[in-house]
């Protein structure tokens, strides 16, 4: 069945896993589109409301997710989760039920993976996972956008990631093994990647061909790789591990000009932002020609865009 007359009105986008290869490879596409003619959509979301919900602080998120449905002709809300009933308590339950009421998709970040869950289990609106402590569905959309528009495939990309084995890591692998990215992966072995998500993207490699590896090597990871790819070494929740986590990453685990050097020649630098330059990167690096972290941002927008006109659009 082509990708076109499946539905994808009202899909949820919580880990990837909702999606398959050929819908993925839609939405990017979509989005390159959207990000080369983007008059053409300014409309596709008229009278449309995605609410937000923050439970954490966010940069990228809340700003691409707002500008880009306004840019498609909609509306947001933006909501601190303390400031509504579900922070003194109120169930998940109830709160899907009555925003399925009023709005029409809701974009959440959060800790527990699990409350995200929930939420689409009660709401009859499509619920997007802007961060949780297991997943970054949404970043990983962007990183794919950002590839592609380099390498104009995506089979048999050689992509590293070095550092924490955390949520934008997870759902990096899942979307890596989706369409058919090579993914090396070094982390302390502490700081391994979730049992479950590997799994996960081992069937999906299964599938697409993409080939997984896991090491405590950050050299073996970026050896020839096409992108290097980190993020903090300490997540948001994390706060009172930091000491801790510095000492234990701080000794192989940055991306610097001597780890780079293993790379492919035109190697690409990813980082979903925000970075600690000093720590998981060298200032020389992120600021360094190789970077494309402003552009890779800038693909929240696009990659977004696509997600909402292709879940909300009627
Ligand atoms: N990369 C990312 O999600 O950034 P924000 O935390 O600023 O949203
Ligand atoms: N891993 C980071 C990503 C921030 C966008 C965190 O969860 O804090």
């Amino acid at each position: 069945m082509l990708v076109e007359e499946k539905e994808l009105y009202g899909k949820d986008m919580l880990t990837l896993l909702e999606w398959d290869k050929e819908e993925i490879i839609h939405l990017i596409k979509l989005a390159l589109a959207m990000k080369t003619n983007p008059s053409h959509y300014r409309h596709v979301l008229s009278g449309k409301i995605l609410g937000m919900i923050f439970d954490k602080p966010s940069t990228r998120t809340r700003i691409s997710f707002e500008a880009g449905m306004l840019q498609l002709g909609g509306q947001a809300i933006v909501m601190n989760g303390k400031e509504l009933q579900i922070g003194r308590g109120e169930p998940i339950k109830d709160t899907a039920n009555v925003m399925s009421r009023y709005i029409d998709a809701i974009m959440i970040r959060t800790f527990n993976h699990s409350e995200v869950e929930e939420l689409a289990k009660h709401a009859s609106i499509p619920i997007i996972n802007g961060l949780t402590d297991l997943h970054h569905p949404c970043q990983a959309l962007a990183d794919l956008l950002t590839i592609y528009e380099i390498k104009d495939h995506f089979q048999g990309v050689e992509l590293a990631y070095v550092g924490d084995g955390n949520n934008v890591c997870h759902s990096l692998l899942l979307a890596a093994a989706l369409v058919g990215v090579n993914m090396r992966i070094a982390t302390p072995d502490e700081y391994t990647i979730d049992q479950i998500i590997l799994e996960q993207a081992e069937l999906l490699a299964e599938q697409s061909g993409a080939l997984i590896q896991l090491t405590n090597d950050p050299v073996e990871a970026v050896e020839a790789a096409d992108f290097i790819y980190t993020d903090v070494w300490t997540s948001m929740g994390q706060e009172e591990e930091n000491q801790l986590r510095l000492q234990t990453f701080a000794e192989d685990f940055q991306v610097n000009e001597k780890l780079a050097a293993v790379a492919k020649p035109d190697y690409g630098f990813l980082h979903c932002l925000p970075a600690h330059r000093g720590e998981e990167v060298a200032a020389a690096i992120i600021d360094g020609p190789h970077s494309l972290v402003y552009e890779q941002a800038a693909n929240r927008l696009h990659a977004q865009k696509a997600l909402l006109a292709l879940t909300l659009e009627n």
